[in-house]
């Protein structure tokens, strides 16, 4: 969209308040070299509704009647990027470990984007739990991606990383308008239950505790504060002698955590 010709221009005080809603709303911090992706991400929003300026667009967002829009924002700002078996260590790990469990076990996959971490964890444990009773939650932020989850549909493209034969058993591969795409098996969707879970908001009770719980690429996003403050819940509900996942990319060195490291990124709760 072009206002006399020009295109419309995020002003360092339309930035600043957009930077402040985000880490309000989600505790995302946004560096200053962001902006030029903020205003990229955000202007088919602003083509969308008519808008001719970032301006209009935060008044729009400051507006107490307008609390869907800022949900917008969030699904529009976050980074989702995920893939099946990201990090194929540790879907290898938890495979060993629930080998030894035969028992009943509830996993979170917290911050999960678009399904695709929950579902590499379903099939690890389709594959090789010995107890039939194992479920999982995944859940993140963003209703944009929990909605992808829920419908569980990916690209062909995606199942490059499967171990070979789980795409034939733990997926339906699609045919006519759905060609080049496949969907998880039923069995394996009945497994895992959606929800949106804010991580810098105190858990929903209902949430229960787990012997497992992915926390990866997310941590990342947060200063050191809240990502103590994350962890400190979160913890809470990881069962002692359970498995906290978290990226090699980031670290939860210093925090003095109930956690002793068992491999890079894999710790058990003491
Ligand atoms: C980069 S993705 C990581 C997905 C997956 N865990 C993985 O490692 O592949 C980060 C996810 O964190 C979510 N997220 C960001 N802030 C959040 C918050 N405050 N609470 C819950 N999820 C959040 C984003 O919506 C995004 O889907």
């Amino acid at each position: 969209m072009k206002v006399d010709g020009r295109l419309p221009n995020l002003t360092d005080g339309d930035f600043r308040f957009i930077r402040e809603l985000m880490v309000a709303s989600s505790g995302i911090l946004m560096a200053d070299h962001k902006r030029t992706l903020v205003a990229g991400r955000l202007m088919p929003r602003l083509r969308a509704l008519g808008l001719a300026s970032y301006a209009e667009y935060v008044e729009r967002l400051n507006s107490p009647a307008h609390s869907q829009e800022r949900r917008l924002l969030v699904d529009l700002l976050t980074t989702n990027e995920t893939s099946f078996f990201r990090e194929p260590a540790h879907f290898e790990m938890l495979g060993r470990w629930v080998r030894q469990r035969n028992q009943c076990l509830r996993l979170w996959s917290a911050a999960g984007s678009s399904g695709q971490e929950a579902f590499s964890i379903a099939m690890t444990l389709a594959e090789h739990s010995p107890y039939p009773g194992w479920s999982i939650i995944a859940s993140d932020i963003s209703q944009r991606v929990m909605t992808q989850a829920r419908r569980a549909v990916y690209p062909m493209s995606q199942a490059a990383q499967f171990p070979p034969g789980w795409l034939e058993r733990y997926c339906l591969r699609g045919i006519d308008a759905s060609e080049g795409l496949f969907r998880m098996t039923e069995p394996i969707r009945e497994r895992v239950e959606f929800c949106e879970i804010n991580l810098i908001q105190p858990l929903p009770q209902r949430l229960g505790s787990f012997d497992v719980i992915f926390l990866r690429n997310v941590l990342i996003y947060f200063d050191a504060q809240r990502k103590r403050l994350i962890l400190g819940q979160v913890l809470d509900r990881l069962r002692q002698g359970g498995l906290l996942f978290i990226s090699h990319a980031e670290n939860v060195q210093g925090l003095a955590l109930p956690l002793r490291a068992v491999q890079p990124s894999i710790f058990e709760r003491l």
